[in-house]
C-alpha cells in the first residue's frame, strides 16, 4: 500500500490525489482520501486505480489531507475496506500500510467494549484503539495504542479537533518526511515529496512524529525526542518511481527482504511455523499432494516437492497447468491440492482449479492478489504479501511463494508429528532468512561477471535434487529477459543427450551447493569442462572445492541443504537481469510476454 499525509497551510485536494499517484505502483485496488472539513472529516473513496478517486474529488481546500492506495491484505478490495478508517465518533481517521499481526484478538477486545467495526480490515482495529485512548491529546492516544500492536505499520492519523496537526509512526513499513516551504509531507516514499522538498528523512522503526504548525517532533515510543538524519535527494521524478533504481526488477529484487518478512508475519511464533489459514484443514491426513502452476510458480511447486518428500511419505506430484488439466487427475479424501498463482488470474491454473474442486478436492491457492479469481474459487488462500510487483519477470514473488511454501510445509509436518533437528534449522534459516537476503543484496556484484558473459548465445543450466528447479528458474530468468537460449537439465541427465551441444561456445551454469549431492554435481561439472565449455559456478562460501576445477564462481552464505533455492535465487535473478540490462533490453517488458496470462 501506499500513504500520503499533508498538514499545513491550506492546499487543494487534487494536490494530495496527484501525490498519492506517485505511489499507485505499491497497490492499486482502491483508493481514498480523508480531510480537514470545517471541523469534520470529510472520506472519499473508491474502488480500482486513483483516476477513479480523483474524478470524485470536490474542488476544495484544505489544511490537512491523510491518502491511500491499496494493496488488499485484509478483506476484499470495495469502498468499505478501502482507506482511510475511522473510529466510532467519526473524529479519528487513519490510513495504515502494514499487517497488524494481533488484529483479531484486539478486534475482540475492542468489541467486548462496546466499538462498533466496519470493515474487514486491520487496520479499522488501529482507529478504535486511539479512541480508546484518546483524552484530549492525539499524540498521547497513537503512542499509547501502537504499543499493543503487532506486526508491521506506517500509520498516518488525524482527528477532527485539531486543523492543524498529524501524527506518524512506523514499524516494518517504510515512511519518510519531508519539510516544505509551508506543508510537512509524509509518504511511502519520497517520490511524492520531491515536488515541497529534496531534504527528507527516513524514518526508523520504533519512531513516532508529532507534525504542528509546520514543524515536526520525532520521538521514540517512551515520548523521548530523537534526531534522525537529513538527505538531500538528486532523482529527477521518474527515477524516483524506482526508487532511484533503473528498473522495477532491480527494485523488486532488492525489495526481497522486506517483503519476505512480510511473508513471515504471524507465520513464525515461538512454537514454530503457523498457518492459520489451514486452521479449518485436516492437515494431518493428508497422504497426497497435487500442485499446479505455471511458469515461475512451477518451479517454486517443484522446490515443495524436494522438501516435503524428503521429510515424509507424503507423494507430492507436480504439474504445469496446462498439462494438469487435460489429465485425469484421481482425488481422494486424503489427496489435497495446491494451487500456486502470483496474479491468481492465470487461466491454465484456474481451470485447473474448477476441474480438481468438481471431482471433490479441497483447494489450498498461494497467490499475491487479494480478491484475484483463484482466492475466490479455491477453499482457502495463503497469500504471499510480496505487495506489488510490476516488473514482468517474476522475482520477490518467486522468494515469496519459496518463503510461504516452505512454512506451509513445515506446518504440515508438525502436525502429522514430524519434526527433527534438521526441520528446526530450516525454520530458524527462515526466521533470519530477511537478514541473510539483505547481507547477499548488499554485498553481491555480478557486474564483471555478466559483462563476460553476457555475448554467449547459449547456456545450460545444471542442478541436481531441490536446486534443480533453482536451475530451470534461472535458464527461465535468462531467456525471458535476456533472449538468450537457456536451458536447464537435472545435471545427472546432461549424459543422455544434452552434453551433445557443448562446446566452447556454450557454458554451463552450475547450480552447486556443497550439500548431500554436491560429489555427484561435481563431476558432472567435471564432464562438461572436458567438452571444454566454460563453467559458472554458483556455491556456499566455505566450499573451496570447485575453485580450482570451474572458469567463475559465485558464492552465497552457508545454508541448510533445504534452504539453498532460497539463497541462490537473488544471484540467478540478478545476473539474468545484467545481461538483459547489458545487451540494451528493457527486463521490465520483455517482448511477448505477459505478467498475467488471462488466456489458455
Ligand atoms: C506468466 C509470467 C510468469 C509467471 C506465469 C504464472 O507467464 O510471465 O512470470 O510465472 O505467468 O503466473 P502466475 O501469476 O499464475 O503465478
Amino acid at each position: 500500500c501506499g500513504i500520503v499525509g499533508i498538514v499545513g497551510t491550506e492546499f487543494n485536494l487534487k494536490e494530495l490525489v496527484e501525490d498519492l499517484q506517485k505511489l499507485e505502483y505499491r497497490g492499486y485496488d482502491s483508493a481514498g482520501v480523508a480531510f480537514y472539513d470545517n471541523g469534520k472529516i470529510s472520506i472519499q473513496k473508491s474502488i480500482g486505480k486513483i483516476k477513479n478517486l480523483k474524478s470524485k474529488i470536490p474542488q476544495k481546500k484544505t489544511s490537512i489531507g491523510i491518502a491511500h492506495t491499496r494493496w488488499a491484505t485484509h478483506g476484499i478490495p470495495n469502498d468499505i475496506n478501502a482507506h482511510p478508517h475511522t473510529d466510532c465518533t467519526g473524529k479519528i481517521a487513519i490510513v495504515h500500510n502494514g499487517i497488524i499481526e494481533n488484529y483479531y484478538e484486539l478486534r475482540e477486545m475492542l468489541k467486548s467494549k462496546g466499538h462498533v467495526f466496519k470493515s474487514d480490515t486491520d487496520t479499522e482495529v488501529i482507529a478504535h484503539l486511539i479512541e480508546e485512548h484518546f483524552k484530549g491529546d492525539l499524540y498521547i492516544a497513537v503512542l499509547d495504542a501502537i504499543k499493543l500492536l503487532k506486526g508491521a505499520y506506517a500509520i498516518v492519523v488525524m482527528h477532527s479537533d485539531f486543523s492543524n496537526m498529524l501524527v506518524a509512526a512506523r514499524k516494518g513499513s517504510p515512511l519518510v518526511l519531508g519539510r516544505g516551504k509551508e506543508k510537512v509531507v509524509l509518504a511511502s516514499d519520497v517520490t511524492p515529496i520531491l515536488r515541497y522538498t529534496k531534504d527528507v528523512v527516513f524514518l526508523e522503526d520504533g519512531d513516532v512524529v508529532l507534525l504542528k504548525d509546520g514543524e515536526y517532533k520525532i520521538t521514540d515510543l517512551g515520548g523521548n525526542v530523537v534526531l534522525r538524519k537529513v538527505y538531500h535527494i538528486d532523482w529527477d521524478e521518474t527515477s524516483a518511481e524506482k526508487s532511484g533504481y533503473k528498473h522495477f526488477m532491480l527494485k523488486e529484487i532488492m525489495e526481497e527482504p522486506e517483503a519476505i518478512e512480510s511473508a513471515l508475519v504471524g507465520r513464525v511464533t515461538l512454537e514454530g511455523p503457523v498457518l492459520n489459514e489451514l486452521k479449518e484443514f485436516n492437515v494431518e491426513r493428508v497422504e497426497k499432494i497435487k500442485l499446479v502452476a505455471c511458469g515461475t510458480s512451477y518451479h517454486a511447486g517443484l522446490v515443495f516437492k524436494y522438501f516435503v518428500e524428503k521429510h515424509s511419505n507424503i507423494d507430492v506430484e507436480v504439474d504445469v497447468a496446462s498439462e494438469f488439466r487435460y489429465r485425469n487427475i484421481h482425488v481422494d479424501d486424503n489427496t489435497f491440492v495446491i494451487a500456486i498463482s502470483q496474479s491468481g488470474e492465470t487461466a491454465d491454473t484456474l481451470e485447473s482449479v474448477r476441474l480438481v474442486k468438481r471431482k471433490g478436492a479441497k483447494v489450498i491457492s498461494i497467490s499475491n492478489v487479494v480478491g484475484s479469481t483463484i482466492t475466490r474459487e479455491s477453499d482457502v488462500t495463503v497469500f504471499m504479501n510480496a505487495g506489488p510487483e510490476i516488473g514482468v519477470a517474476a522475482t520477490k514473488t518467486y522468494v515469496n511463494q519459496l518463503i510461504v511454501l516452505y512454512i506451509l510445509g513445515m506446518h504440515l509436518l508438525r502436525m502429522k508429528g514430524i519434526w527433527n533437528e534438521e526441520l528446526q534449522r530450516d525454520f530458524e534459516f527462515l526466521k533470519q532468512a530477511p537478514e541473510i537476503f539483505r547481507k547477499i543484496l548488499n554485498n553481491i556484484d555480478l557486474e564483471e561477471i555478466s559483462s563476460y558473459y553476457k555475448n554467449y548465445h547459449h547456456f545450460m543450466y545444471i542442478g541436481r535434487g531441490i536446486n534443480y528447479p533453482t536451475a530451470l528458474e534461472g535458464a527461465l530468468k535468462l531467456k525471458e529477459i535476456s533472449y538468450i537460449n537457456a536451458t536447464a537439465y537435472p545435471a545427472g541427465e546432461l549424459k543422455h543427450g544434452p552434453i551433445a551441444l557443448l562446446d566452447p561456445t556454450f557454458p554451463v551454469f552450475a547450480i552447486a551447493p556443497k550439500d548431500n549431492l554436491f560429489e555427484k554435481t561435481k563431476s558432472n561439472i567435471e564432464e562438461s569442462k572436458a567438452r571444454n565449455s566454460r563453467i559458472i559456478a554458483i556455491t556456499n562460501e566455505s566450499n573451496k572445492e570447485l575453485e580450482k576445477i570451474v572458469d567463475d564462481i559465485i558464492y552465497v552464505p552457508d545454508s541448510p541443504d533445504d534452504m539453498y533455492p532460497l539463497t541462490i535465487s537473488p544471484v540467478i535473478q540478478l545476473f539474468a537481469y545484467l545481461i538483459a540490462d547489458m545487451r540494451g533490453y528493457d527486463p521490465d517488458k520483455p517482448r511477448n510476454l505477459a505478467k498475467s496470462v488471462t488466456v489458455e
